[in-house]
């Protein structure tokens, strides 16, 4: 059994999941069970990823040839909510239902263990779709139901609306982008912070996608020198640079979903529990954040209105 935390609402969720953006459709099913052989039992895609066919068929595979019960992987999925700013048409209430029901027919699923709001990207339109999250969590598709790329200004606007808080927030997060007020936020009020894009300070993040990203040409100097602290520190501990970036994490309790097409970093990726980054360390990285983060290029959508 892998090592798990509250989700708020009850349920517990691995510390290490297995993130698929940016995995295709194609390249899906080998990527998926090469993790589940390697032992992660979360695995996070996206309506937005289009991949979910292939990341379904994958678990599905994986638990009859183990002879495990549904139970046993962890799966999140999330909404589109559509972008205003990208004049995309909002999901109601009743779309955001009708969006995991689609989701659950291409994933081959009865039920997701964590459905997400993918972004707070439709300022007039969040709260409905949260309703729907809710009739979906009550219906049992879902559950348990949770929101990404929320800043506290948009879940201060759900509490002060009344509605149930989300179990989750998935958010960017690791050491240049600590977004300590919003940890801070979702700790008291009992919301688990998912780390995404934790590999951002390594030279080699999304390099073979393309780097569609907000990371500069200074952090990307800074990933590549001899001198990155997270290169001493991986030479210290005798692990890699990427395993002291997800060990910051999971450290404080945060799961996280480091994505890989490549079987020697899957595996590496998920050993994670066989050293600790001492005080000093973690006092050190805590001075290293940098603000906002990079993954989406066009600015942090936590800063969305
Ligand atoms: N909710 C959201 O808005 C949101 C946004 C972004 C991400 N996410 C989720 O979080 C997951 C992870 O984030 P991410 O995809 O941005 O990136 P990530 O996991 O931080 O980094 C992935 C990149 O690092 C490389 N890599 C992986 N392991 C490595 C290792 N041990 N050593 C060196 N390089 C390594 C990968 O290359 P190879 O694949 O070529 O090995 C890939 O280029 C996503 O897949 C997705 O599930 C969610």
């Amino acid at each position: 059994m892998s090592a798990t935390v509250p989700l708020g609402g009850g349920a517990s969720i691995p510390l290490l999941g297995f993130g698929t953006y940016q995995i295709k459709n194609a390249d899906a099913a080998v990527a998926v069970s090469t993790a589940l052989n390697d032992g992660y039992r979360h695995v996070d895609t996206a309506e937005g990823y289009k991949n979910e066919e292939a990341v379904g068929a994958a678990i599905r595979a994986f638990l009859q040839r183990e002879g495990l019960t549904r139970g046993d992987v962890f799966v999140t999925t999330k909404l589109w909510p559509g972008n205003a700013a990208w004049r995309q048409a909002p999901k109601t209430r009743q779309t955001t239902i009708s969006s995991l029901e689609a989701s659950l027919s291409r994933l081959g699923l009865d039920y997701v263990d964590l459905y997400l709001i993918h972004a707070p990207f439709h300022p007039e339109h969040r709260l409905d779709q949260w309703r729907g999250m809710m009739d979906l969590r009550a219906s049992g598709k879902a559950r348990a139901i949770g929101v990404s790329n929320f800043s506290v200004a948009h879940l201060e606007q759900m509490r002060a609306a009344g509605l149930e808080k989300p179990a989750a927030n998935q958010i960017e997060l690791h050491p240049w982008s600590q977004k300590p007020e919003l940890v801070a936020y979702l700790r008291r009020h009992g919301i688990t912070p998912i780390a995404y894009s934790s590999l951002v300070p390594l030279a080699t993040w999304r390099v073979a996608e393309g780097q569609r990203s907000a990371k500069t040409a200074r952090m990307q100097a800074d990933s590549a020198s001899p001198r990155s602290p997270f290169r001493l520190m991986a030479a210290k501990y005798g692990v890699s640079e990427a395993q002291v970036l997800l060990r910051w994490a999971v450290q404080q309790g945060w799961p996280v979903l480091p994505k890989s097409v490549t079987p020697e970093r899957i595996r590496q990726n998920a050993d994670l529990f066989g050293f600790t980054i001492d005080a000093g360390d973690m006092a050190a990285i805590a001075r290293m954040d940098r603000g906002d983060g990079v993954a989406w290029g066009a600015g942090d959508p936590t800063r969305a209105p």
